[in-house]
């Protein structure tokens, strides 16, 4: 027997009595010649499951709580998280290889938070909540009072419709799941401090580290680059399946370009160089984008990510853009066997400015 079968007996009364409001066959326009195609109603309502069995709603009811009760916990998980796993812990998750323990904890308590609240609001409308079909005529955009009133009536009914009151164990779970998630953005409150210290000052670099090509994982020589070309270029010693990997490069990724010598206008970027070689901080100086385009024309490196763009010929210096200061350069020179190698660490913090920085 489908449920479109059931004997109106069957059916709760509050189920029977949505019947009547909206499902069925409603006034049908017969075609004519300005409509030559018949409006042909609503199709039949089919009852739902829960519509007829309360043993069934009561299941539904149970399983939209446990949804709620899920993203509870999921909430406490993001805040235990948050405070006992330390920041430098890492895991190993395939494919993604070794990545933050902590924010791998976060992302999956925020998503499972969020889900759970999701999954268990759908799954009360389409199982608990009234299905009523309602098909209404188009009509002018500002709503007529007894329409506002009709609306706010429909509101009303709508609310006891959801049986928002009755099904306490629904309404009670889903207010401690809504107000329990806000604590996961205050304890990221967290994160103003404390003040890093001199974490940001240093940097993979110091002196006699080889320049080596991100590309080919060789050191370089001056040889190696030719004028007018960027390279991106990482410290010796750093593969990309350190665990530390990510920390490192965010702050040691630098590129080399090759100008003529008598293009440099600037006299320490100049002493600063090999040949013409010289190397920058990849790292924006706005919010710290990685910097991946040159014209070599007219010298400027150009961040994606807002526009800032740096003249690579004079100091870096920032030509245009929202960054606030010129990008970091690393003094590099060439050791006995002919290498690229960096004669220091960089004398200033790279990536966006911070309070600390002076
Ligand atoms: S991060 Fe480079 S311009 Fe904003």
């Amino acid at each position: 027997m489908s449920s479109q079968d059931i004997p109106e007996e069957n059916v709760p009364a509050e189920r029977a009595s949505d019947d009547h409001a909206g499902h069925g066959h409603g006034p049908v326009a017969l075609a004519d010649e300005q409509n030559p195609f018949a409006d042909p109603g609503l199709p039949p309502h089919e009852h739902r499951i829960q519509d007829i069995d309360e043993r069934a709603a009561r299941r539904s009811e149970r399983l939209v709580a446990l949804l709620f009760v899920l993203s509870m916990v999921a909430t406490v998980g993001f805040i235990a998280s948050y405070v006992a796993i330390p920041n430098d812990k890492s895991v190993y998750i395939f494919p993604l290889g070794h990545i933050s323990a902590l924010n791998f904890a976060l992302g999956m308590c925020l998503g499972v938070a969020l889900f759970s609240i999701g999954a268990g609001a759908v799954h009360w409308a389409r199982t608990l909540m009234s299905d009523v079909e309602i098909a209404d005529e188009r009509h002018p955009i500002e709503a007529a009072p007894e329409v506002k009133a009709k609306v706010l009536a429909d509101f009303k009914d709508g609310a006891r419709e959801s049986a928002l009151g009755r099904r306490k164990l629904i309404r009670n779970t889903m207010f401690g799941a809504l107000a329990l998630f806000p604590l996961s953005g205050v304890m990221l409150l967290r994160d103003l401090g404390p003040l890093p210290g001199t974490k940001l000052r240093h940097t993979l670099w110091s002196k006699g580290k080889l320049l080596v090509n991100m590309n080919t994982n060789e050191p370089l020589r001056p040889s190696d680059v030719a004028v007018g070309s960027l390279t991106f270029v990482k410290p010796e010693g750093l593969e990309e399946h350190d665990e530390d990997f990510q920390k490192e490069i965010a702050k040691a990724a630098l590129m080399i370009i090759r100008l003529q010598p008598e293009d440099i206008k600037d006299k320490q970027e100049l002493e600063w160089s090999y040949q013409g070689i010289v190397a920058y901080s990849k790292i924006c100086t706005h919010v710290g984008c990685p910097i991946s385009l040159y014209e070599q024309q007219t010298h400027h490196a150009l961040c994606p990510c807002h526009q800032s763009t740096f003249d690579l010929s004079d100091g870096a210096r920032v030509i245009f853009g929202p960054a606030g200061h010129a990008l970091p350069q690393l003094q590099i020179g060439v050791n006995a066997e002919g290498y690229l190698e960096a004669l220091s660490d960089f004398k200033e913090p790279v990536g966006p400015a911070f309070w600390e920085r002076g």
